[in-house]
């Protein structure tokens, strides 16, 4: 069994684009592994708060000494964690805002970026003092943007401050092996949004139906993390 975790972080619920390609790659998961749990996790219209000055102290606090009002604040937080750790595939539909994450996102991502759970920190290893603690697990990231031209080799990529964010903050915590799956011109009233959307389509079938076929995860548990590159 393999458990999926399903985040929605579009403030859109009638006609997102994330939205419906997210839960596409989960229908067609579901088609192919019906016995598998899905855990689903909404940001886009219930976001976590942002992290506070209580927050901060509270998680970098030996969980040995902190008090019941510091475990109290970090209790989404934990729960957060837990769903990420309990999955072995995570859909994350993630819409480009003002050419990053929405909001909503990055208040997930300083929920989930948790010293002792998701990474450790050894000041006294100059090389390698950050160590991802998740390991083993896949991720689809379905973006959607209102232009188009964001990836590689494209007009705008050097606009493009979602893909690279979304990649560096997962893959601190150690989730490396990530798939992008992207829709563009949603602003654009043509068929250009028409082939893009079916591109996106076939990309998150394909994907759904070569990993329910049990491709083995890529993990790199010695891996540590160079901010530095
Ligand atoms: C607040 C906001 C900011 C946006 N900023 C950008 C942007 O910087 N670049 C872009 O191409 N589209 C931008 N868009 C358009 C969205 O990326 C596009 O509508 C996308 O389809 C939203 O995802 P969704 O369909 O899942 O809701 C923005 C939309 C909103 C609401």
């Amino acid at each position: 069994m393999k458990t999926v975790l399903q985040i929605n972080s579009s403030a859109r619920v009638k006609r997102s684009h994330t939205r419906y390609l997210s839960d596409l790659f989960v229908q067609e998961w579901r088609c192919l592994r019906p016995e598998d749990p899905v855990i689903f996790r909404e940001i886009g219209t219930e976001p976590p708060p942002p992290v506070s000055e209580f927050w901060i102290a509270s998680a970098f606090t030996p969980p040995q000494d902190r008090t019941a009002a510091m475990r109290e604040t970090l209790r989404l937080s934990d729960t957060l964690v837990d769903e990420l750790v309990q999955a072995d595939l995570i859909v994350l539909g993630a819409p480009m805002y003002n050419f990053g994450m929405p909001a909503q996102l990055k208040a997930y991502v300083d929920q989930i970026v948790r010293l002792g759970r998701t990474f450790t920190l050894d000041v006294s290893n100059e090389k390698q003092p950050y160590r991802p603690l998740l390991t083993g697990k896949r991720m689809v990231v379905i973006t959607a943007t209102g232009d188009a031209g964001y990836q590689p080799g494209g007009p705008l990529e050097n606009l493009n401050h979602l893909d690279p964010h979304v990649r560096t903050v997962f893959a601190f915590i150690g989730i490396t092996e990530i798939e992008f799956a992207g829709v563009g011109y949603d602003e654009f009233p043509d068929d250009r949004i028409e082939r893009s959307l079916a591109a996106a389509e076939a990309k998150i079938r394909q994907l759904a139906c070569v990993w329910a076929g049990g491709v083995p995860a890529f993990s790199d548990k010695s891996s540590g993390f160079n901010l530095t590159g």
